[in-house]
């Protein structure tokens, strides 16, 4: 029997529509070649375009198709990105933000073994963006929760189980911000002492930033707040090629959306030069939460197998392929896997 997924898109703002058709395309093509899966696309507005036409940087429609999709491929969108998926996440109570980094055959990066993930607080901290201020000074509350820290600690270690990971790591600033971080890091004890299979430690957010680059294969499981998730992924892309290789997922108890780290890359924005494959291993951690796990592992060593052969690597990468041609090589090579 089929089956049949409705997938919303959206395709935001700069490079994305570019990334969003190469990951749109290969998946239709991976349903095509193993019969057994069908993805109905129904493309949404949002984003800088979308306010400057219609006044609405999330119309109300795009969010009512999220929630009715079975999960949803975000990329980013500009300037107004706290308008769309901020809302997005919220609203949805998309709590948990899994960002992997990987090294993969073929791609610059700054030490070998990295495979980490980062499971990112998502719904409190500054991102909830209460305060109040004038044009000459401003205050942003930093608002955390025992019950958002337990979810997230929870969430962290059942993902360690879950892929035979040995070590969760605690990401905090309690020496400073005792008010906030020592409600996540009680919540994150409590929750370890209930994993006594994986092994736990804490540190603090400045020396972690550091130890990222000086011995990031030391990193396993990375838990921490909204903000410090949000730069210690960019950080972790940073290791392992560049913004153009990291996929992410905004998770929840029920509803998924995907989206890859970047942003709308405005400087190579319509040149047809953008690394796609973000957006498609952004995919594959979509078609894993669906359950599809035969078609999300081809997926991946088309990618894998893709980056080892190095003839169709994007300018990021060292290259000279265009987004198209990365993506007909991933389909080339989809087809020896599934
Ligand atoms: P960015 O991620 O768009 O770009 C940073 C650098 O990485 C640029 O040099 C860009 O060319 C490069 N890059 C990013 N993705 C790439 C890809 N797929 N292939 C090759 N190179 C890639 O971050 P930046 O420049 O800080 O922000 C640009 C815009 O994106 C801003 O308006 C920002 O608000 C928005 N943004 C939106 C997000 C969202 O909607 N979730 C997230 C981050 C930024
Ligand atoms: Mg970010």
């Amino acid at each position: 029997m089929t089956r049949s997924y409705r997938i919303a898109t959206i395709p935001g703002d700069g490079i994305v529509p570019e990334v969003m058709a190469a990951a749109v395309s290969i998946l239709q093509n991976l349903a095509d070649a193993g019969g057994k899966m069908d993805f109905e696309f129904t493309e949404l507005r949002a984003g800088d375009g979308t306010k400057a036409r219609t006044g609405m940087a999330l119309p109300p429609e795009t969010l009512a198709e999220v929630k009715r999709a079975d999960a949803s491929l975000f990329a980013a969108v500009g300037e107004t990105a706290k308008e769309v998926i901020l809302p997005i996440r919220q609203d949805l109570d998309l709590y948990a933000n899994l960002r992997p980094a990987k090294v993969y055959p073929n791609v610059p990066h700054v030490r070998d073994g990295v495979d980490l993930v980062i499971v990112r607080e998502n719904t409190e901290d500054l991102y909830k963006r209460a305060g109040y201020g004038t044009s000459d000074w401003g205050v942003a509350l930093r608002i955390i929760t025992r019950k958002a820290s337990e979810r997230i600690a929870r969430y962290a270690f059942k993902l360690a189980e879950r892929e035979g990971r040995r070590r969760v790591t605690a990401v905090y600033k309690a020496n400073v911000l005792d008010m906030t971080d020592n409600v996540f890091l009680d919540a994150c004890r409590g929750v370890a002492a209930e994993h006594e299979g994986v092994s736990y430690e804490e540190i603090i957010v400045d020396a972690c930033a550091m130890k990222m680059i000086l011995a990031p294969e030391h990193f396993d499981v990375v838990v921490t707040t909204n903000m410090f998730g949000d730069i210690l992924s960019d950080e972790a892309a940073g290791l392992v090629g560049g913004l153009g290789m990291v996929p992410s997922g905004n998770i929840g108890d029920e509803r998924a959306v995907f989206e890859p780290v970047h942003g709308s890359a405005p400087d190579i924005a319509g040149r047809g030069i953008a690394n796609p494959i973000a957006m498609v291993l952004t995919s594959r951690m979509m078609l894993e939460w669906l359950g599809e796990k035969e078609a999300a592992s081809a997926l991946e060593s088309a990618v894998v197998e893709t980056l080892r052969e190095g003839k169709h690597l994007t300018p990021d990468l060292g290259g000279h392929a265009r987004t198209q041609e990365t993506a007909e090589a991933i389909k080339k090579s989809l087809v020896a896997h599934f």
